[in-house]
């Protein structure tokens, strides 16, 4: 059996940079000098503490400054970053307590001094010397941090959505070209190994579905509470009001609310409307929707998030990169953890992929009437068939039989099954740093995360107003 090697896929990927997503990063180095990337980190919550998992892994990096202006998030960072890197940070946090909580081990010279409140300090401080900043707050401070940063000449990686509004983000794109410095946004399956042999090994060199008419994506989650907060960590209420925040039950579920983040469709429908646009190599024509907010109640029985706990929404795409028209459909739920999780699936006339991040969701299905898929299991291509999984009874004559399941082949060039080993954000993470040394091509610049941020903004607007069309300007910023 050979396998699918790693040069193969080097040369398969070289083909797919024509594509959206590589065709605007730059390739020259982005460091200011030594041996190490000198980094600041901006927003510490769960998303920091996600990228954090990757950025203690990488040998080269230098974390000069940490922000978050909740102190025990700004407190957790600084530890890790001690333990694991040995590195003491300056730090730039509101003091809830008058005394530093850390001081026994500032005095010692393992953690840094708090020498600041905000981000706005920290690029005082430290511009000169920062190579990069990654940001991981709230969305709507995404806008004003990262031109920011980039104005002072540090390169950004920020999470996504960029922002929560179209001319936030429309910013950011501007500040990138302008600043002449990198923006990655955080779409991090365009650097995943295993969606990158899925749309240029699998889709394009294998033609594995055949022609691709439909997709189908979805992220339910179960129902959840509210995030809450210690009584001892909460901030002043004049220090929330400064960073935009009416109260602490805003800041901490900021996602909800509207001029704060833009609610599931966006916080969870961005990753996966860009990964239909990236494997079809078309962006949409057309968008319809729906949501409610009938679930999430406030005691008075008024909805308790400006955003709605449902959408389902529909885009249509005149041409594919197969030069056909195709529908996606995705939704999103935050009311039933029922129906497999989250994926993205293509569903063609010989078969269909259905991705995920997590690789026990991930599957491939032969249509029953497609040629043989054995030739490209010898290859190494794809893995071997479920038989199992098509061992169910037709109750009707006019019923489809069911599809026997295949698996990824056991290896794919460049991805690391353990997970502990290799976090699923490292590939993106690591994609940015090798792009501030000048050895890649951002996967996910600022042009084409707006790309997404645009179809996920009128998928938003097309529940208030009915079906939305698109015109090929929507996808553009222009200087
Ligand atoms: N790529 C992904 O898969 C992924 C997953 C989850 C979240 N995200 C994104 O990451 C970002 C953060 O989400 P989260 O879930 O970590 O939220 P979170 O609320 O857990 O964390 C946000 C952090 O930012 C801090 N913060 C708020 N305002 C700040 C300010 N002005 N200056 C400095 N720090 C500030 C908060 O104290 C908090 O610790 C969002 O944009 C979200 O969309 C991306």
């Amino acid at each position: 059996m050979k396998n699918f090697s790693r040069r193969d896929f080097l040369k398969t990927s070289a083909t797919a940079a024509g594509g959206l997503v590589l065709s605007s990063g730059m390739l020259s180095a982005q460091k200011k000098g030594g041996d190490k990337i000198n980094i600041a980190l901006v927003g510490m919550g769960a998303e920091g503490e996600v990228l954090l998992n990757s950025i203690v892994k990488l040998p080269y990096i230098n974390v000069v400054a940490v922000c978050d202006i909740w102190q025990p998030r700004c407190e957790f960072a600084a530890m890790r970053i001690m333990r694991e890197l040995k590195q003491a940070p300056a730090r730039y946090t509101i003091k809830i307590t008058p005394k530093d909580r850390l001081t026994p081990l500032v005095k010692r010279g393992r953690i840094g001094e708090i020498k600041g409140e905000n981000y706005k300090d920290l690029i005082k401080n430290h511009a000169k010397e920062l190579d990069a900043v990654v940001i991981a707050t709230p969305d709507f401070w995404h806008a004003p941090m990262t031109v920011d940063f980039l104005k002072a000449g540090v390169n950004v990686y920020c999470e996504k959505m960029m922002s929560d509004t179209l001319e936030g983000a429309k910013s950011m794109v501007r500040a990138a070209r302008e600043s002449k410095k990198l923006l990655q946004i955080g779409h991090q399956r365009t650097s995943n190994p295993r969606y990158k042999y899925a749309r240029q090994v699998l889709l394009r060199d294998n033609n594995i579905c055949g022609n691709i008419m439909a997709c189908n994506g979805q992220w339910n989650r179960a129902v959840t509470k509210d995030l809450t907060w210690a009584e001892k960590d909460t901030i002043p209420q004049d220090k929330l009001k400064q960073y935009g925040y009416k109260d602490m039950n805003v800041f901490r579920n900021w996602r909800w609310h509207k001029g704060l983040g833009g609610g599931a469709i966006s916080d969870l429908g961005a990753h996966q409307i860009d990964i239909f646009g990236w494997m079809l190599g078309a962006h949409p024509v057309r968008v319809m929707a729906s949501g409610n907010r009938d679930y999430y109640k406030k005691p008075d029985g008024s909805p308790a998030h400006d955003w709605d706990d449902n959408v389902m929404c529909i885009f249509e795409f005149d041409k594919t990169f197969q030069g056909k028209k195709a529908q996606a459909f995705y939704q999103v739920l935050t009311t039933t953890s029922s129906g497999g999780g989250y994926y993205e699936s293509f569903m063609g006339d010989q078969g269909t992929l259905k991705m995920s991040e997590n690789p026990a969701l991930t599957k491939l299905f032969r249509e029953n009437n497609a040629p043989d898929w054995a030739p490209l299991i010898e290859k190494g291509i794809i893995g071997k068939g479920d038989e199992a999984a098509a061992n169910v009874k037709v109750a009707d004559s006019r019923e489809s039989k069911a599809l026997v399941s295949y698996g990824f082949p056991a290896t794919v060039p460049g991805y690391e099954p353990d997970v502990a080993k290799k976090p699923i954000h490292m590939y993106h993470v690591e994609n940015f740093f090798n792009a501030v040394m000048g050895k890649e091509k951002l996967n996910c610049s600022a042009d084409h995360a707006f790309e997404a941020e645009a179809a996920v903004f009128k998928a938003r607007d097309a529940i208030e107003k009915g079906p939305l069309e698109f015109s090929a300007s929507d996808f553009v910023v222009e200087d």
